[in-house]
């Protein structure tokens, strides 16, 4: 088993589990209570959020999920054959929590391997894990113990969610961190194997359903907790299904096709303004190839007007947070041709000096910018702040806007400005770029109003890109 923490492995991806994690950071609820934990990866974000082990609850109904539960919490439980394959792992059903989890993965693991048609591939790694089981129990042990070490202190109960959600939701201190299956018959499938093979006192419930979300949602939705939802759908903001007071909080998409699914976060109520303006997920094709390259000194940088279909073609591709403001133009930054930023901005006041306050002229007015991403990278980590550093370049205004009446009076503009509604308490990808948090107000929920302006720096698209190959071109993934 080349490969044991696969059984460790929670679904929420990691820019989903950072995103929970700032938000329990920011909101520091009394209590987090995760109801279907799974392999406790919300447990684990939530304490990597700074909870203590005694403010988290989880529950689930599965033997594996409890397996763990009971490993965690150093608790002895009831678990047996019934089933003669499992003679393997019987001598370690009476060494305690830490083995009996152990068993469980292991038996688990080797199930993975039946099929109904079995490949000789199959049966040699089936095989070889029963000829190995010492040495494997031995790996899964340290897992368990590791996995133990982290979490010692939390509540576990093998209990079906409705119970623990009925137990706190009408908490405003608690946090719920709710991921119930999304697909009928997935977790059936994977447990009932093992399920056939020990005895133990198994909750008397059945798995959530597709079925029961409307029941779900209801019930959340007018509960006093903070809840986030976690939904995975092949492209549309799913909230409008279940109407108030759901929202789509985050969203992110792991791939780079259009095909890919998106991971939802949706809330009841809190970052009111985080909500999505749009409806629809953008239907349309490519422009241009995304930049997966290299950069060097010899990269060309330019910036294009694009149509707002293109706009919101590539930041629905590359979407991370939901901000529910439209921009009013839009710009593409390519390297070699290659996408490597799509721009929104609001740039009506600027052009018509409309704002103006006395003693200053219509070139000081800042120009807002609406959103940027940059293209998710394999190796560079911080290609987004090549993406802030042309922005903040003349040469990027030069090339959008150069022979447009209004540009040629007014010049580049001196400032640019953004506001986001974060629940962080600063935006990191600003640091270096030559933007600077002017300033940071407190919400009512929890969450930041932050905003940033910078200088527009007389530079050409060479220099630009020396200073960030210089600052950041090493730092990789
Ligand atoms: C999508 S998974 C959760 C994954 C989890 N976030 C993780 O990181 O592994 C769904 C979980 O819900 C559990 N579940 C299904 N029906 C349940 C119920 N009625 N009560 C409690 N847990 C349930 C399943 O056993 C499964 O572990």
């Amino acid at each position: 088993m080349a490969n044991p923490d696969i059984l460790f492995r929670g679904i929420p991806r990691a820019r989903t589990r950072g995103y929970t994690a700032n938000v329990i950071a920011a909101m520091r609820p009394e209590i987090v209570v995760v109801p279907c934990c799974g392999s406790f990866s919300l447990a684990v974000v939530a304490i990597e959020a700074g909870m203590q082990p005694s403010e988290i609850v989880c529950g689930d109904i599965s033997l594996y999920s409890t397996a763990l539960g009971y490993a965690i919490m150093d608790q002895d439980w009831r678990l047996e054959l019934k089933d003669e394959r499992g003679e393997t792992v019987k001598s370690y059903l009476d060494q305690g929590p830490i083995a009996k989890a152990a068993a469980v993965f292991f038996m688990l693991r080797v199930l993975q391997y039946d099929r109904k048609v079995m490949k000789a591939w199959h049966i040699d790694h089936q095989r070889e894990l029963l000829l190995n089981v010492d040495a494997y129990m031995l790996q899964l042990q340290e897992a368990v113990s590791e996995m133990r070490e982290r979490l010692h202190g939390i509540e576990y109960h093998a209990r079906d969610m409705w119970d623990t959600l009925e137990e706190h939701r009408q908490n405003p201190k608690a946090v719920l961190l709710t991921n119930p299956p999304r697909y009928d018959g997935g977790y059936d499938r994977m447990f009932a194997g093992i399920d056939a093979i020990f005895d133990w006192d198994e909750p008397e419930i059945g798995q959530f359903r597709e079925a029961d979300y409307k029941r779900l949602m209801d019930l959340l939705g007018e509960s006093e907790a903070h809840t986030m939802m976690y939904y995975a759908t092949q492209g549309e903001d799913p909230t409008p299904l279940w109407g108030e007071p759901w929202r789509a909080v985050f969203a992110d998409r792991p791939g780079n096709t259009k095909r890919s699914g998106v991971n939802w976060i949706i809330a009841n109520g809190s970052y009111k303004d985080h909500m999505i303006a749009r409806t629809a997920m953008h239907q349309g094709k490519p422009k241009y190839p995304l930049f997966m390259g290299e950069l060097s000194a010899e990269s060309v940088l330019t910036a294009h007007r694009e149509h707002k279909a293109v706009g919101d073609f590539y930041r629905d591709l590359f979407i991370h947070r939901i901000e529910g403001a439209q921009g009013e133009v839009y710009l593409s930054l390519l390297v070699d041709g290659y996408l490597l930023g799509v721009i929104g901005l609001h740039l009506q006041s600027f052009r018509s000096g409309s704002g103006v306050l006395k003693g200053t002229k219509a070139s000081d007015l800042p120009v807002k910018v609406v959103f940027a991403f940059s293209v998710p990278h394999d190796v560079y980590a911080r290609l987004h702040k090549l993406t802030l550093m042309s922005l903040l370049s003349s040469w990027l205004w030069d090339d959008c806007f150069a022979g447009q009446g209004w540009y040629d009076i007014r010049g580049c503009p001196r400032m640019i400005q953004s506001t986001m509604l974060t629940p962080y308490p600063e935006n990191k990808t600003a640091r270096g770029t030559g933007l600077k948090m002017r300033s940071r107000d407190r919400q009512d929920d929890g969450s930041f109003k932050l905003v940033y302006d910078g200088k527009v720096v007389d530079r050409t698209r060479e220099e630009t890109l020396k200073v960030w190959l210089d600052k950041f071109g090493k730092q990789t993934r």
